[in-house]
């Protein structure tokens, strides 16, 4: 006969200290809250899922879980009553998954590794190996080496046989940072499973604005025509060369791709949209439009982490002037000129750009 799986989702906490006005939770990672990622990940694998939800978060946490079949319950002051509460609410399984939602990321290899380890020998916990040296500090000092051989950093999920935890937190008092240390007082052996680095557990305001979810690429393009008598201006940078770009701005085809490519990432209209080709915008410097989308980047609360362009031009050669265009840039971004790279390229005659007709550029950027 299968065995039945049930899971415990811990929300009951407070996440203070990620300095968020709501609960870590509830915070968005991209498309989906902490919560989302997790049901989505654990809801295929359960029979059954109870939320164990503090009593301020109850109604929208419940609002969320409700499409998964999950039941949602209120918790304890601490995780340890919080489990407890989870586990009463549980009639009968085989076997019980424990997983704190504050590891939004888990994956379903290392949710299916933890019920295979219950189901085979009582206890299935989520573990990965230390990886950097450990030692004890007293007051800043360094007083002694700990071997980190055998040493593993323990993460949920925690599986178990239902009816062992069960008896485990009712035979055993006092307040327990998991639950294997709540098994281990009640005389079992938990078992672990390699875990997955990527499962980290968002505790702090930088663990909550660094997950990939909340990082965001945008792409950018932009082409212009080469005139007589207009300036070429590139990056920032004017180039001396018998012709220039034409445009209704300075037609700074680099400054442009990038803007598009900042655009991009929070989701704007492109800079045809923002800055359309009328009289306000004649012969516009675009280092002054790029600081106006870098402002629009902040109001999203977003920040550049790095920018990457390519200039495509038959003629003249850019090499001399990166270095300065990259200076220009990265000040109007604000940002560290490690964080812009710029490369340039001809295209071997090919093409309208290698007929020298025009230049093109295109930049990719990196948000938090
Ligand atoms: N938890 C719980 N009930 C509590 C306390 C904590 O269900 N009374 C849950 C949290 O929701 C979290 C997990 O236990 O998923 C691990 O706790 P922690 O990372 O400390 O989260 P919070 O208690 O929410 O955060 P903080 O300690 O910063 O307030
Ligand atoms: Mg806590």
């Amino acid at each position: 006969m299968k065995s039945s799986v049930n899971a415990i989702l811990l929300c009951g906490g407070k996440g203070e200290r990620s300095g968020s006005k709501i609960n870590k939770v509830l915070c968005y990672f991209g498309a989906k809250t902490a919560l989302e990622y997790f049901l989505d990940a654990f809801s295929p694998l359960c029979d059954n899922i109870v939320v164990v939800s503090a009593e301020r978060d109850i109604e929208q946490i419940r609002e969320i879980s409700a499409p998964y079949g999950a039941q949602t319950v209120l918790g304890g002051d601490t995780r340890t009553q919080s489990v407890r509460s989870g586990l009463n609410a549980i009639k009968q399984c085989d076997v019980v998954l424990i997983h704190d939602a504050a590891r939004p990321f888990v994956d379903q290899r290392t949710i299916k590794e933890c019920i295979k380890s219950a189901q085979e020998f009582g206890s299935g916990i989520a573990a990965v190996k230390a990886v950097d040296s450990l030692k004890k500090v007293n007051d800043c000092v360094i007083t002694d080496e700990i071997p980190r051989d055998d040493v593993y950093c323990i993460q949920t999920p925690q599986a178990f046989s239902f009816d062992k935890i069960k008896a485990a937190y009712l035979n055993v008092s006092g307040t327990f940072t998991d639950d294997s240390a709540v098994y281990m007082a009640a005389g079992g052996q938990p078992r672990i499973v390699i875990g997955s680095i990527d499962n980290k557990k968002i505790t702090t305001p930088e663990d909550l604005i660094s997950t990939p979810p909340c990082q965001r690429i945008g792409a950018g393009m932009d082409f212009h025509v080469f005139v007589k008598e207009r300036k070429l201006i590139i990056g920032g940078v004017e180039i001396p060369y018998e012709l220039g770009l034409t445009g209704n701005s300075d037609a700074d085809v680099l400054a442009h791709a990038i803007m598009d490519a900042l655009l991009s990432a929070i989701d704007m209209p492109d800079i045809g949209v923002l800055f359309p080709c009328t009289d306000e915008y004649k012969d516009a410097n675009s280092i002054e439009l790029l600081k106006t989308v870098v402002a629009l980047v902040n109001a999203a609360n977003r920040k550049i982490i790095s920018v990457s362009a390519t200039i495509m031009a038959q003629a003249p050669k850019m090499k001399d002037y990166i270095p300065l265009m990259r200076k220009r840039l990265s000040s109007a971004m604000g940002i560290s000129e490690n964080s812009i790279n710029v490369s340039a390229t001809t295209t071997e005659g090919l093409g309208a750009i290698g007929e020298g007709k025009g230049i093109a550029a295109g930049a990719v950027c990196l948000l938090q």
